[in-house]
């Protein structure tokens, strides 16, 4: 199933008079096994077009969609379980719950879905063993590195196989050789899996391996850039 932003414009009312144009005419398909990139200054608006995907903000014009569901039609209940059901998040400080352990913390999202008791261990095994972090699952967040911390909230985010991964600009806090080892899982949990990504992100390394490149400048997409591999 496709996730689709269509003539969206998204507009933040500042004040009466002041309207800033967060997105601008965006048109946006993603499909399945696609691995893409936005890529734009600080205040362009690629996190404005995440969270317009993710469906956490509304467009102010044009539709969003995802397979046949209209998203905008939704009620705000019915954004959060969509969103559950079908998404996960990777973000640069991790966001990972500092009172859980990693294993807790990737749990926690399944247990939301209802998934069983045994559904939700063979998972969190998963996604920590895919993670390369088997044996980090009694940890807690201050007793991992950061690019351990990373790994666990990629773990999080793959552990209910969602449909889509949104990760805003995950590997901008990290050095660069974690970095780069971040970009290497990335890719090898598209290419083995299928799964599909959409980055933020201003990391060269990270755009070199992307296969589209969506450059966005005040609040449009101005190129859109696909590499054949
Ligand atoms: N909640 C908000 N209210 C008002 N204006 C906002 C809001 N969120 C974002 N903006 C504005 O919308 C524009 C796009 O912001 P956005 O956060 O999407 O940029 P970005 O490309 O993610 O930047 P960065 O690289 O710094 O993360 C900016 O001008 C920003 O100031
Ligand atoms: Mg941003």
């Amino acid at each position: 199933m496709q996730f689709e932003l269509i003539n969206v414009d998204k507009i933040y009312q500042a004040s009466e008079e002041n309207k800033i144009f967060g997105a601008k005419n965006i048109n946006l398909k993603i499909s399945e096994g696609d691995f893409m990139a936005l890529v734009g200054p600080s205040g362009s608006g690629k996190t404005t077009i995440l969270n317009l995907i993710a469906g956490l903000i509304l467009p102010s014009q044009g539709s969003l969609k995802h397979g046949g569901s209209d998203i905008t039609s939704f009620s705000l209940e019915e954004r959060t379980k969509h969103r559950l059901d079908y998404m996960g998040f990777i973000f640069q400080d991790y966001q990972l719950l500092p009172i859980l352990t990693a294993f807790e913390n990737i749990e926690f999202p399944l247990q939301l879905k209802g998934f069983t008791k045994k559904e939700i261990d063979e998972r969190v095994h998963w996604a920590l063993k895919q993670v390369g972090l088997e044996n980090m699952g009694h940890r807690f967040p201050k007793q991992l590195s950061g690019g351990q911390q990373q790994r666990v909230s990629i773990a999080r985010a793959i552990a209910g196989r969602p449909q889509l991964i949104l990760a805003d600009e995950p590997t901008a806090n990290l050095d660069s050789k974690t970095a780069q080892e971040i970009i290497e899982l990335f890719k090898k949990l598209n290419q083995e899996f299928k799964l599909t990504f959409i980055f933020s992100t201003h990391d060269q390394r990270l755009i070199d391996q992307v296969k589209t490149v969506m450059y966005v400048k005040d609040g449009q997409i101005s190129e859109t850039r696909t590499h054949h591999a």
